[in-house]
């Protein structure tokens, strides 16, 4: 996707498409089209006979506008200007961008308002057109996904930080959309081998280190709770590591993201009902996210360190798989008894966790398609976020918020781990119905001991129903933005 910064009066621009946002009556025009004539002039007789969009993401196109010399002029609704800051405008931008996309429009310029900043208002213009831009039919046949709308950005271009947010914004919404294709890929064809040389591919086109560890290196590494989980499949698991290793003081942070990558996830022995299981190809979100969180960081250059570790495997059924009743233990030491098979994510990361420790991250974050249960507790709406350290917990949500993702933080007090205590393991890998998301964390937690810890539960989040005004179908790409702004966080 094209994007250039115009600094020109917006009634002066010929082009194809130029969108604004409306909103509700008592303040329909926001700061940026309040100061502007022209438009004002355009706007006020279609507001005043109620022909203008208001309500939020609702749409209306204009042909000839006149005293514009743009074409057609798009109208987007806002909902309430005190409500519309810079989460709004993300997804007003995707809306304009997928209704000009399906009309087959080339260009769009964006003359964004809000309660936003100038490089606010770029940002995230940029980040809504990218992610809006991305199509899930790649392997539909005589389609044509090449085609992609330019946008230009008016009315915020003579800001000095300006520029600086669209070239970060189209980073990380790129690496939104890198983790987006990788999640769509179905399990066929993205097997952890593929998972690892994807990863591969991006770390040697963008200077990172990258270490792909297989089945013997991990029996070595004694990864018994992580290779129950892979034992069952014929797809050999991959154990995937990537750096970024800036030169630092020894004493500065060093972050480990570590990410759920399950390419197709039946279950195992306790296997899932077949209703809805083909999506149990988004296993791998969490794993995805960080891989695409670390392309961000390879292009960004921050001056911290950064490791990420992807467990990657198929959980599968069969004569060698792992069994309601076995007892593994973990590269920790600890031992699991495995209640059922199905809850594999937990055994995987646990491994994941403790292998980051000992190459000395400071600091770990996770993120997980763990728990059905955490759907059940926040929707589709928020992921989960659980911590062992508060500081560390409000820093991360901070970031969420700053981000436009929406996470919410959950509980952890110590009695939930009496659901997780064994009787002839140290642990069990489900802790019953009741907190299921919770004591899927509190396993977790079992395994980064005292090391500041967030995961976040993105089960719920990772994957679209339906198609939305502002977002294909299928996978989300959350957490992506969150991990880059924690990332550039601990840099500045
Ligand atoms: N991958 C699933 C969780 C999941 C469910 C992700 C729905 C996306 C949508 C995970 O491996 C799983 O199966 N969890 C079990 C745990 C249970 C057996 C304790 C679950 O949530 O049912
Ligand atoms: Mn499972
Ligand atoms: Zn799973």
């Amino acid at each position: 996707m094209e994007i250039r910064l115009v600094d020109k009066a917006v009634e002066t621009l010929e082009a194809d498409v130029l969108a604004v946002v409306v909103f509700e009556k008592g303040k329909p025009f926001g700061p940026r089209v309040e100061a502007n004539q022209a438009l004002k002039r355009f706007l006020t007789p279609l507001l005043e006979s109620g022909d203008l969009p208001s309500k939020l993401y609702e749409t209306a196109v204009f042909q000839r506008p006149e005293g514009l010399k743009a074409r057609r002029l798009l109208v987007i609704g806002g909902g309430k200007l005190e409500k519309f800051g810079a989460f709004e405008l993300r997804r007003a931008a995707g809306t304009a961008v997928r209704v000009l996309k399906s009309k087959g429009y080339g260009e769009v310029v964006f003359f964004p308002d809000g309660n936003v900043t100038n490089a606010e208002a770029a940002g995230v213009t940029v980040e809504g057109s990218t992610v809006a831009d991305f199509d899930p039919g790649r392997y539909k046949s005589g389609e044509n996904n090449d085609k992609h709308l330019g946008i230009f950005l008016v009315a915020v271009a003579d800001d000095p930080g300006v520029a600086e947010a669209v070239r970060r914004a189209q980073i990380v919404a790129t690496s939104q959309n890198f983790a987006r294709e990788l999640i769509n890929e179905p399990g066929n064809f993205l097997t952890p081998t593929v998972l690892a040389q994807r990863a591969q591919t991006m770390a040697s086109a963008s200077g990172l280190l990258c270490d792909v560890l297989d089945r013997a290196r991990c029996e070595e590494l004694k990864m018994g709770s992580f290779l129950a989980v892979a034992q069952g499949s014929a797809e050999p698991p991959a154990f995937i590591v990537l750096k970024h290793l800036p030169a630092a003081a020894p004493s500065a942070p060093v972050l480990g993201l570590v990410g759920k990558g399950v390419t197709f996830d039946t279950g195992g022995i306790s296997i899932k009902p077949a209703e809805n299981m083909d999506k149990m190809k988004y296993d791998m979100a969490g794993g995805a996210a960080m891989i695409a969180a670390m392309r961000a960081i390879s292009q960004l250059q921050p001056h911290v360190r950064v490791m990420a570790f992807i467990p990657a495997t198929e959980n599968m059924p069969g004569s060698r798989a792992v069994k309601p009743g076995d007892i593994r233990t973990a590269m920790s030491g600890k031992t699991i008894e495995v209640l059922n098979t199905d809850a594999e994510g937990r055994m995987i990361l646990a491994d994941a966790l403790h292998y980051a420790r000992t190459l000395g991250c400071t600091h770990l974050i996770d993120a997980a398609t763990l728990t059905g249960a955490i759907g059940v507790a926040l929707g589709q709406i928020n992921a989960g976020v659980f911590s062992n350290n508060s500081a560390f917990q409000e820093r991360v949500l901070g970031c969420a918020r700053d981000a436009g993702e929406r996470m919410w933080p959950m509980p952890m007090d110590d009695d939930y781990m009496e659901q997780i205590k064994g009787t002839f393991a140290d642990l069990l890998n489900t802790g019953g119905r009741y907190g299921g998301a919770i004591t899927a964390a509190m396993f977790l937690r079992a395994f980064v001991e005292d090391t500041p810890w967030v995961h976040l539960d993105i089960a719920g989040t990772a994957w679209v129903d339906d198609n939305k005004p502002y977002q294909a179908k299928g996978a989300s790409g959350v957490a992506v933005r969150t991990l880059v702004n924690l990332v550039m966080g601990y840099a500045s």
